[in-house]
């Protein structure tokens, strides 16, 4: 097989620290892999002015898998161009819809499928005369229609329960979402749905996140819901995400961000950018069995040697040694 393409766009803050890790991972892989590594975010603007070249735009296209640290900082804070609209601007560019974000720990196993390139990230957004300013949730039917189908067949190859959150008790963008998961229940009869609120639904994630198989919702209720899901299962530091389209490459993410208060501190926990290493080995390249190795490194490496977050002593790069050491031994 011809040697496949990585991208890493390590970003800022902690991002560059988790990254170097992921690409140790990646090199000590058996896998030939030409892993490149590109301008993104604010290191982007610093460098370039735009938060997103258009050469690592072409970059992300050619790449069978892009890696992403995270982007933002403080500095940017109040600035004309911020590095957050470069990742906006990926994620449309790619057309990676559908964004998989594990929750996993013990009794507890959920998936939220966040829909990730519509709502109000993308809506029409302005400032009136009068000095309102607007944001607008918009959904296209077809846009729903292709993240709820992903939503039921991801719950149809799991546990089969699928809960789709919105607010349709006020939303009419959650009413037609409610209108298509319902009409599209029925191509799915061996899926067990259920309907949630998503103020009672981010209730539920900290009462009884046990109660939870797939979770399907629209951009902004996933972003906040699955940082929630990441507090009950351990914190940000572990949580991995998959951003797919339907065909071309995917942006494998930590949840986490830049994470301004820890960088350059050698404190940052890198089990999420190697899980979503893992999930691009798996949904990205199909190399299943190479992914589950790397995420038996990881546990291996978060019991063994643990960062501050989840209780340890660690630093970001020991924490790398333990995984290549216990990749080494497997
Ligand atoms: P954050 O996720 O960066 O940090 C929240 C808290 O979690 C902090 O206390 C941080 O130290 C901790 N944390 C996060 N990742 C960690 C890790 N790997 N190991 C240990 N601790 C970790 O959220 P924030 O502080 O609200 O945002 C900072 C910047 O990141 C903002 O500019 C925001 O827009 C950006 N952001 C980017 C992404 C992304 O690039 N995908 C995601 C979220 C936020
Ligand atoms: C995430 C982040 C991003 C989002 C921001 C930084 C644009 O919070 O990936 O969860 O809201 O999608
Ligand atoms: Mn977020």
């Amino acid at each position: 097989m011809a040697p496949r393409t990585i991208v890493c766009l390590p970003g800022d803050g902690i991002g560059p620290e988790v990254m170097a890790e992921a690409i140790r991972v990646l090199e000590a892989l058996p896998l030939e892999l030409t892993i490149e590594s590109h301008l993104f975010g604010g290191a982007a603007i610093d460098a370039t002015g735009n938060p997103m070249p258009d050469e690592t735009v072409q970059a992300c296209l050619r790449a069978d898998g892009v890696l992403l640290g995270a982007v933002g900082l403080p500095k940017y804070d109040g600035a004309a161009v911020r590095p957050e609209i470069g990742l906006i601007g990926i994620r449309k560019a790619l057309d990676v819809y559908a964004n998989l974000r594990p929750a996993i720990a013990p009794g507890i196993d959920m998936l939220i499928v966040r829909e990730l390139v519509g709502g109000l990230y993308y809506g029409r957004r302005g400032t009136l005369d009068d000095g309102t300013v607007f944001d607008t949730c918009e959904y296209h039917p077809t846009q729903i229609e292709r993240i709820v189908r992903r939503g039921f067949e991801l719950a149809r190859a799991r546990r089969g329960k699928l809960t789709s959150v919105d607010k349709a008790n006020v939303l009419d963008t959650s009413r037609l979402w409610r209108k298509i998961v319902i009409e599209m229940s029925a191509e799915f009869p061996d899926v067990e749905l259920r309907h949630g609120l998503v103020d009672s639904a981010a209730m539920q994630l900290v009462t009884d996140p046990d109660m939870f198989d797939v979770i399907v919702t629209e951009n902004t209720f996933g972003d906040i819901l699955s940082d929630i899901a990441a507090a009950v299962t351990g914190g940000l530091g572990l949580a991995a995400s998959a951003s797919l389209g339907s065909s071309g490459p995917g942006i494998f993410e930590p949840v986490h961000g830049s994470a301004p208060d820890i960088a350059g501190q050698g404190k940052a926990n890198p089990t999420a950018m190697l899980r979503s290493l893992a999930m691009m080995l798996d949904h990205g390249l199909g190399e299943a069995a190479l992914a589950r190795k790397v995420e038996a490194a990881v546990e291996s490496a978060l019991a063994s040697t643990p960062t501050p977050d989840v209780g340890g002593t660690a630093t970001t790069s020991q924490f790398g040694d333990a995984v290549l050491a216990a990749l080494a031994a497997a």
